[in-house]
């Protein structure tokens, strides 16, 4: 077989079998297919696209390419959840404690994040104390006897995609939804999950611009898991603005606090009843969708999610008494008003570029080696559809330095105050 030959069959359009999309992988992730050549497929995929059956056997390459996480000795069925990225994203710190509560095992493997704020190690690592080093060992007992933990990533999951994500960004193929979609669900499938519950998020602020986008995205994993044998159900869901109110480490950890006593935004406590009850249906604790989140809603009011936080920052060296005080989670040296120029009703908060200024104020990563500053980011106090009076404050900055300008200019370009402007609809589509 020559690599040639599988590039001119694809730029042509025809559909590769599944020996050929083996040997490519195989080679690619070997050394034996060149950069060159890889780059000349994964453009010649960006524009003839993939079959379903493609697109499944190019996932269950990417999944072979290196170790797999074997989560047998866990006891029931393990559900995994994935969003495909947002601006204050905080929904895993409030899910994971709450399906957790009712009995659905947890068993996380989680990285860290390039980006608008951290990801989900980063802000629980804003907790003092808190750890995702265990041995596996240590991983199964906790999550059988507790059903939930989180642990760094070990081993080496899906190489194919890290070399091949790295070539795509470089190359101009990351926009393929064929190519996204087994970059995804290869690292899903590899870390173990029995079912899948995906977040696909549309808006300025995510990954997919336009919801089109988003439910062929959607509709393509499902059908990934549906071959490979992994239920997976998707949710699309809207990022034009940030989710909730807090966006920042320590912020974001205060905000799930919150939502887990009841005091939550109403877009996060939405979200969070309709993937939970998704990933519980899954787990096959409920018969059907309105007894999981009528379970879940029990949990929540009857401080059950809230003790399994607790529970859960304890058994990972963290101190759970910052459930109670969050006072005592790293704060910034400043709180920043951001008032009004006008009064009427927002219009946008545009969450890519919301998400930028909280980066600059040192709540993400620009680079792999870029510190945290955990304490840092922002607070909105309005969200669209909010009337807002002049001098109103629009939001609190909480930045380590006085010096705010950038930021600031920043945010007014990126809030639009209209005369009249609606809600957005947070729940676009449910793909199954
Ligand atoms: N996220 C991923 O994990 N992979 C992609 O290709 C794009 C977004
Ligand atoms: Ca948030």
């Amino acid at each position: 077989m020559r690599m040639v030959d599988i590039i001119t069959k694809k730029r042509d359009g025809f559909a590769l079998n599944p020996e050929e999309i083996r040997f490519f992988i195989e080679g690619y992730v070997s050394g034996s297919i060149l950069d060159y050549q890889a780059s000349a497929l994964t453009m010649a995929i960006y524009f003839r696209d993939m079959t379903d059956l493609e697109i499944a056997e190019l996932t269950r390459a990417m999944v072979n390419s290196g170790d797999t996480v074997d989560l047998s000795a866990i006891d029931g069925i393990k559900v995994d959840k994935h969003s495909t990225g947002g601006v204050g994203d905080t929904t895993t710190l409030v899910l994971a404690p709450l399906v957790a509560s009712i009995g659905v095992p947890v068993a996380k493997m989680s990285g860290r994040g390039l980006g608008f704020t951290g990801g989900t190690i980063d802000k629980l690592e804003s907790i003092p104390g808190f750890s995702v080093e265990m041995s596996s060992d240590q991983f199964v007992k906790r999550v059988n006897r507790d059903h939930i933990a989180v642990i760094g990533q070990t081993g080496d999951l899906v190489p194919a995609d890290k070399k091949l994500y790295a070539l795509r960004d470089v190359s101009g193929s990351v926009e393929s939804i064929p190519l996204i979609a087994s970059s995804i669900m290869s690292k899903k499938i590899a870390a173990g999950a029995d079912a899948i519950v995906l977040e696909v998020t549309c808006g300025d602020g995510a990954f997919m611009k336009n919801e089109k986008d988003a439910i062929r995205l959607a509709e393509t994993m499902v059908q990934i898991g549906r071959h490979v044998g992994r239920k997976t159900s998707a949710v699309i869901t809207d990022m034009s603005q940030p989710l909730g109110f807090a966006i920042g480490n320590a912020l974001e950890v205060k905000e799930a606090i919150d939502t887990l006593q009841g005091k939550g935004p109403s877009d996060l406590e939405e979200l969070v009843y309709e993937l939970g009850s998704r990933m519980v249906t899954l787990a096959g604790k409920a018969p059907n969708l309105d007894d999981a989140r009528k379970q879940l809603e029990q949990a929540l009011k009857q401080g059950l999610a809230f003790a399994k936080f607790k529970q859960f920052i304890e058994n990972q060296g963290g101190d759970p008494s910052v459930a109670d005080h969050p006072e005592q989670l790293p704060q910034a040296d400043f709180q920043i008003e951001l008032p009004a120029k006008v009064s009427g009703v927002v219009a946008a908060l545009k969450a890519d570029q919301i998400g930028l200024a909280a980066m600059l104020l040192g709540a993400g990563r620009s680079t792999k080696d870029d510190t945290i500053n955990y304490g840092t980011g922002i607070v909105l106090h309005k969200k669209v559809g909010d009337s807002v009076v002049k001098g109103e404050s629009l939001l609190t900055i909480h930045s380590d330095s006085k010096q705010v300008d950038q930021v600031v200019r920043k945010l007014y370009q990126n809030i639009t105050i209209a005369e009249r402007a609606d809600r957005p609809k947070l729940i676009h589509q449910i793909i199954n």
